[in-house]
């Protein structure tokens, strides 16, 4: 893992998360990839597709590209003449239905990058009045700070407050605005030990009957460890090869993070 540090120097909200990264490459090298074959095997073990996940979370399917077509088309010129290229762009289905099943007024989410699972809970919260929390840094060697939620239209940014810092800077203070949420979204640090911190931190702050996302749970053991500890009963979604968890959190849960 190589360090640009010119990147970090011009960047003091992200020192913190610099000397965590030095750590880590010295002392946790093998973090990031901790467990990865046992837990892609637990996924492909378990996991089913989108489709049938939105029938068992809600009761119906929802597409939001079908719902919003113009909406997609303008967010992805957006992106394709963005000159920073950036990840994401995944379970906008998930994100959106679930906002909307639960009546969403109050999400967090971590990882940004051009937007896109910001633009799937926003356009479901602006119809409430609710507010998405985010937090995300922006990749430190793309220079791509100012493209970070890109493809948010102007209408929807006044129900968006972003917090441009490493998950364990903006999470409390996020968390001094809004400490209740009704959906989690993670999608940011995916190192065994940073899905460790967060989760706990993270499903500790939702609220009862409420849901918990984490992206490319196969990367390594983190969620799959994480989930067999508290004894939680994550739905596990196969999309583009990729794995996404899903949990509910009920009144009899016991682990409160
Ligand atoms: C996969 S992208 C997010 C994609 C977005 N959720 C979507 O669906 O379109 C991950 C983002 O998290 C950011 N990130 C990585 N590590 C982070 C950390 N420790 N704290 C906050 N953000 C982080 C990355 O720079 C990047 O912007």
């Amino acid at each position: 893992m190589l360090i640009n540090f010119r990147g970090y120097a011009v960047r003091p909200q992200l020192y913190p998360e610099l000397g965590r990264k030095i750590y880590k490459n010295i002392f946790e090298r093998d973090n990031v990839f901790l467990g990865k074959d046992i837990a892609r095997q637990w996924c492909v073990e378990r996991a089913i597709p989108m489709e049938k996940a939105l029938i068992q979370l809600t009761g119906k399917n929802f597409s939001f590209e079908e719902t919003y077509p113009l909406l997609m088309s303008e967010a992805t010129e957006i992106q394709e003449n963005c000159p920073v290229e950036m990840e994401g762009r995944c379970a906008l289905d998930l994100i959106y239905g679930l906002c909307e099943f639960t009546k969403a007024t109050k999400v967090i989410e971590t990882g940004v990058a051009y937007g896109w699972s910001s633009l799937a809970a926003l356009q479901s919260l602006q119809k409430r009045g609710g507010t998405l929390y985010s937090s995300d840094m922006p990749y430190v060697s793309r220079n791509n700070d100012q493209f970070v939620g890109c493809v948010i239209p102007p209408k929807l940014r006044q129900s968006w407050k972003l917090f441009r810092q490493a998950d364990r800077e903006a999470l409390p203070k996020i968390f001094k605005e809004q400490d209740r949420f009704q959906l989690v979204h993670y999608d940011s640090d995916k190192s065994y030990n940073g899905r460790l911190w967060a989760y706990d931190v993270l499903w500790n702050k939702l609220e009862t009957n409420g849901y918990f996302i984490s992206h490319e749970i196969a990367e390594n053991a983190g969620f799959m460890d994480w989930v067999k500890k508290n004894n939680l009963i994550p739905i596990i979604i196969e999309l583009e090869g990729k794995y996404i968890g899903v949990i509910k959190k009920n009144a009899l849960s016991t682990h409160k993070g």
